[in-house]
């Protein structure tokens, strides 16, 4: 056991380093060859000089805060909908059953693509109304996030045509509205407290790959990330991803993994809290909910077979939800 525990601390130590992608570099080739680099190692890498101005961010930070900090019978007035957003209360959701012995040690806030209940799509599992808490409890909340939701999605739009051109593609590949013309793309707030403890089966977050096409990822700058590039290693050596300021840290998803037929990565991580409190963002991207996701005309040839068959956007993400969210009904 303490042999155990020993290398658990070693191993835990370990810092990564990612590949750093500049949005607003004039070097097209080279920003390619370096993400296509790090999509193929383990799908993990910085963004740099995606254009939101850092008072902007520092300010939807302070807006989370404020929501986290108010009291629980507050914020159990937007307690998740059916549609899957507004408040998730501490422990409530569990992403690593096998090691973990009670839920994440986190609280979130989900916010999707507002649609309103008379429109035509509202009966599309991702797409639906997002309850806001009051505005005179937090005002200007709701114009900040949505700001926010609408910047992020820029930016992933621009992520999306360095990764079409990283995959051979034509650089607009993502962006017809099959695709990411009409995506489905969530972000999160989310609130860590108190001391991980591997041995005991704690978690901040327990280990899991994210479903969907990409994720970029916002932090306050506490440490606690941590990715396993071989999650077949006996045992995992996990490496803290450390923050930058003003940069995100850019993860693929499962869902790209399969589209690309396993080429580009996505990769096992979780969170470790250290006892500060910890502030983050993921902004969850994924296309259309029709969207067919099979494998890309550049991942196959006569001696690379598609791996995966073909799967509707929406039926691939209602599976995977279901695995962590067993209660939900709606799907
Ligand atoms: C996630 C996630 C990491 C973090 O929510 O999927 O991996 O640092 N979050 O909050
Ligand atoms: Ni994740």
């Amino acid at each position: 056991m303490e042999n155990h525990t020993k290398h658990m601390q070693d191993s835990t130590m370990k810092v990564s380093s990612l590949n750093c992608i500049d949005l607003a570099s004039n070097d097209l080739h080279h920003s390619v060859v370096s993400l296509k680099q790090a999509c193929l190692d383990c799908g993990f890498f910085y963004v740099i000089n995606h254009g939101i101005n850092q008072e902007f961010m520092d300010d939807v930070f302070e807006q989370s805060k404020k929501f986290f900090a108010l009291p629980l019978e507050e914020k159990m007035k937007v307690l998740r909908n059916e549609k899957h957003r507004g408040y998730t209360p501490v422990l409530d959701e569990i992403l690593d059953p096998e090691n973990q012995v009670n839920g994440d040690h986190k609280e979130g806030y989900y916010i999707g693509i507002e649609v309103p209940k008379d429109d035509p799509d509202w009966d599309k599992p991702f797409y639906g109304p997002n309850p806001w808490p009051d505005s005179d409890v937090l005002p200007r909340w709701r114009e900040t996030m949505e700001k926010y939701h609408q910047e992020a999605l820029r930016v992933s739009k621009d992520i999306a045509r360095l990764l079409a051109l990283a995959l051979d593609l034509d650089v607009n590949y993502f962006e017809s509205q099959e695709m990411l013309g009409k995506p489905i793309a969530t972000m999160r707030l989310l609130h860590y407290q108190g001391i991980s403890d591997p041995s005991k089966g704690i978690y901040a977050c327990g280990a899991h790959s994210d479903y969907g096409m990409m994720t970029l990822l916002a932090t306050d700058g506490v440490m606690g990330l941590q990715i396993c590039k071989d999650k077949n290693m006996k045992p995992q050596k996990w490496e803290y991803v450390p923050p930058i300021k003003g940069a995100f840290i850019v993860n693929l998803g499962d869902m790209l993994e399969r589209w690309s037929n396993g080429f580009f990565k996505s990769t096992l991580h979780r969170v470790l809290g250290n006892g500060q409190e910890r502030y983050s963002i993921p902004f969850f991207v994924e296309p259309n909910h029709d969207c067919l996701v099979e494998c890309l005309p550049t991942c196959k040839s006569e001696s690379e077979l598609p791996k995966y068959p073909a799967i509707k956007c929406s039926a691939y993400l209602t599976q995977r939800y279901k695995e962590t969210h067993a209660e939900l009904s709606i799907y």
